[in-house]
């Protein structure tokens, strides 16, 4: 077989089964191995559900109002935990936390809630699922509901920021990491659930760390309040005279709340499960087989300088193969050959989706049809769910993806992986207290996962954009995010459910001290923590709202400014990426539109005027389509802020309008992003005031030509510079003023020696080792 020209075959390198057994024998003491076993028939006496799919030989079931097609049925039982399930069931019915370990696409996360859903446990509350991602959270659950023949936000759901489909019927819900701890705050038992399932632990996301910890807590504090109810009753019961024992009993179960244990179940699809299990007392690891074909992995002979057009080259290569090689054909004409690239954000997706669809008019006669299917957080779902739906004869899908294609979706079909080596991973800077969004090599273990993907139905080859070299000097795997994070949310959301100790938190692993005293120290700074080191009534109500510490305080220190109405509108738009829709011929175009929002008072501002204007012309499709305006993007940036608005209703904010006076917007923003500033040096680059760093303004900002001298900005990317986006103007003078714990004993513009900060530290060290 001949590889595409660019890239050198590596014979040896052929990734095989082995892979997986090899890990299993690391972890043998301990792994229970839950292999395939005949299939169980449903054995759910206390269950409530309509029909167990995965019981039923008829050709249909009908399970509420939806008919559940004989293919999903089928596919359902193919899945390798479908044999699994008994065994699954048992071990969760027997302890009270279960660890499960097993490929990607073995059916872990629409299966196992389905299985506990029929044996009973929703009689006794909600289960959760957990998802780093909300693409995630979104597809699964209606994948799921599809399987159950339900209403998507009936008993089955999802809840993502800023968007909640789900009810009070809900029973099965998928739900981002983050939202789970967002419920936490608000009853810190979690009382309503009675199993919740932590998905794709391996991930490590900062927000599923934190659940590990909140989880065992509430555990324990179940138990032990389960133990005492018992113990009081027998002890009322013995108290009692044998006559009037009965009708003591129904006033004591009327007085007492019914308790249920929790259920804590992990998921994670690679082997070192052995962290999770000693944290959580020794807990079962079950290992189910999944499937895996060997893949035939490729390296590029050199290093690639733009891995996008890499990208393209082997796409473009891996699709004309198919026209010269018999083999191939045939090989793809039984079982399909779709291609999945890994990239490392939306725009990079969109960069190769608009080169593929350039070259695809010119391509040769004879090709299959190539169907170019991105996905994205901000893709509308219709089209998140083009990437399961299966290509036509004749035709091949190109998924463009980031890593949540790794193991989080798994999508049929795959034969070829095209891995560009990278990706976006948010980094902390602790000394200076900054988070950064990198463009970073992944790890082996990522790589790894990436190349599996290609062998889960059938062979498959990895085309790997990076030498050999390079992977054999890539980190083994990537680093949790608690270790690498700004904590000051996690404090602000830890503290708000009760956890005044931070360092004495039971962290599955600690997040380093220099980022917890940074982290607190920003906290201080933004006045969410008295000088004990408590929240504030300002920190209170900055946790309410579902934003990093530095947009809630933006947003609450507006209303002093007058000026949330502007706030509210901004923070919205920022929450989507991107406003404009550029079409490729038609850059010179969309630049003079733009022109027309332009305000030399910042980004912000040109973004409150487009949102204003689109207001006053009513959402009207027509002047969208004819100023280039991303409708899409416009109709989720009306739904977050509305959503804000109830936040600030609730708490009985008064939303006020400045009107034009956008200086007291601009001071707003200082108040929260006090550390994102930079001031213009004689050779036009820009230098951070808190570390002297050099950045740029990003190309997209509006403010790219115009350069002033001081800057704030709400993100820094780094690719092959350091960007600011989101830039607005400032003055220097305005930070002592609105700042003084952090600017009051700094010199301005820069100092980096300062140790004015150093006093609070100490004690809010001292605060929390108390
Ligand atoms: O969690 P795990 O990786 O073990 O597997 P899963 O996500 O439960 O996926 C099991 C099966 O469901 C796979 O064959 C997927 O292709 C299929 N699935 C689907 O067809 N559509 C979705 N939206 C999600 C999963
Ligand atoms: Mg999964």
């Amino acid at each position: 077989m001949v590889p595409p020209p660019s890239l050198k075959k590596i014979p040896q390198t052929k990734f095989t089964p082995n892979i997986v057994k090899k890990g299993v024998n690391k972890v043998s003491n301990g792994v229970e191995k839950v292999r395939k076993e005949r299939p169980q028939p449903s054995s759910s006496p206390s269950s409530t559900s309509s029909s167990s799919s995965s019981s039923s030989s008829s050709k249909t079931i009908v399970v509420e109002k939806k008919v559940v097609s004989e293919e999903i049925i089928q596919q359902k039982k193919a899945l390798p935990v479908f044999s699994a399930r008994k065994a699954l069931v048992e071990n969760v019915n027997k302890h009270s936390t279960v660890i499960i370990i097993s490929e990607t696409g073995t059916g872990k996360t629409t299966q196992i809630p389905q299985y506990l859903h029929e044996e009973g446990y929703t009689n006794k509350g909600v289960i959760a699922i957990t998802q780093p991602r909300r693409v995630a959270a979104v597809s699964i659950s209606k994948r799921v509901s599809d399987e159950m023949g339900v209403e998507l936000g009936q008993q089955v759901g999802y809840s993502v920021r800023f968007d909640d489909k789900s009810s009070k019927d809900t029973r099965l819900k998928y739900m981002t990491d983050g939202m789970l701890v967002r419920e936490a705050m608000l009853d810190a038992s979690l009382s309503k659930y009675s199993v919740i399932i932590l998905d794709e632990a391996h991930e490590r996301t900062l927000n599923t760390d934190i659940l590990f910890g909140l989880l065992k807590k509430i555990q324990k504090k179940r138990n032990d309040r389960i133990k005492q109810l018992e113990k009081e009753e027998q002890e009322e019961e013995t108290k009692q005279d044998p006559e009037s024992s009965n009708n003591n009993e129904t006033t004591i179960q009327k007085i007492k709340p019914k308790i249920s244990p929790l259920k804590i179940i992990i998921m994670s699809a690679t082997l070192d499960a052995e962290l999770f299990s000693n944290y959580f007392d020794n807990a079962p690891i079950l290992y189910i087989e999944g499937r895996q074909f060997p893949v035939q992995i490729y390296y590029t002979n050199e290093l690639q300088k733009d891995y996008v057009d890499a990208a393209l080259v082997t796409v473009l290569q891996i699709h004309l193969q198919y026209l010269n090689n018999e083999t191939i054909k045939s090989e793809e004409d039984e079982n399909g050959g779709d291609i999945l690239v890994f990239l490392t954000g939306r725009e990079e997706i969109e960069n190769l989706e608009k080169l593929l669809i350039d070259r695809i008019p010119r391509l040769p006669e004879g090709c299959k049809e190539l169907l170019v299917r991105p996905i994205f957080a901000a893709l509308p779902q219709e089209q998140q769910m083009k990437v399961f739906e299966k290509s036509p004869k004749g035709s091949r899908k190109v998924i463009l993806a980031t890593n949540i294609a790794e193991t989080s979706l798994t999508i049929n079909g795959i034969r070829y992986v095209v891995d560009t080596g990278v990706v976006k991973s948010k980094i902390y800077n602790p000394k200076i207290g900054i988070d950064s969004l990198n463009v970073i090599p992944i790890s082996k273990a990522s790589a790894r996962q990436r190349t599996g993907r290609a062998g889960r139905e059938f062979e498959g080859k990895c085309y790997r954009l990076y030498t050999q070299s390079t992977f054999e000097n890539m980190d083994d795997s990537s680093i949790p995010e608690i270790k690498r994070s700004n904590v000051a949310n996690v404090i602000l959301q830890l503290k708000t459910i009760g956890v005044h100790d931070i360092l004495g938190f039971d962290f599955l692993e600690r997040p380093p001290l220099p980022t917890i005293k940074k982290s607190l120290e920003q906290l201080y700074c933004l006045e969410a923590l008295t000088d004990q080191g408590n929240l504030s009534e300002l920190g209170k109500k900055m946790a309410m709202f579902p934003l990093d510490p530095m947009y809630s305080k933006t947003l609450l220190k507006s209303v002093e400014f007058n000026c949330l109405e502007e706030v509210l509108i901004i923070i919205s738009m920022l929450s989507v990426e991107s406003i404009f829709f550029i079409p490729k011929d038609k850059k010179q175009e969309v630049e003079s539109i733009k022109k027309i929002f332009f305000s030399p008072e910042g980004d912000h501002i040109t973004f409150l005027n487009v949102f204003r204007e689109y207001q006053r012309v009513k959402g009207s499709l027509e002047w969208c389509f004819n100023h280039f305006i991303n409708i899409k993007s416009m109709t989720k940036v009306i739904n977050v802020f509305e959503q804000l608005v109830k936040y600030c209703i609730s708490i009985k904010l008064k939303i006020e309008s400045c009107e034009n006076d956008f200086e007291k917007v601009r001071k707003s923003f200082i108040s929260g992003f006090f550390m994102n500033v930079a001031a213009l040096q004689p050779d036009k680059k820009y230098k951070t005031m808190v570390d002297s760093k050099e950045i740029h303004i990003h190309p997209t900002s509006f403010l790219f030509d115009i350069k002033p001298q001081y800057i704030l900005y709400n993100e820094l990317t780094i690719t092959t510079k350091a960007f600011a986006r989101n830039v607005l103007p400032i003055e220097p003078s305005w930070l002592p003023e609105i700042c003084p714990k952090y600017y009051g004993s700094r010199p301005i513009p820069q100092d980096q020696n300062s140790d004015s900060s150093l006093n609070t530290l100490n004690q809010f060290t001292s605060a929390d080792d108390n």
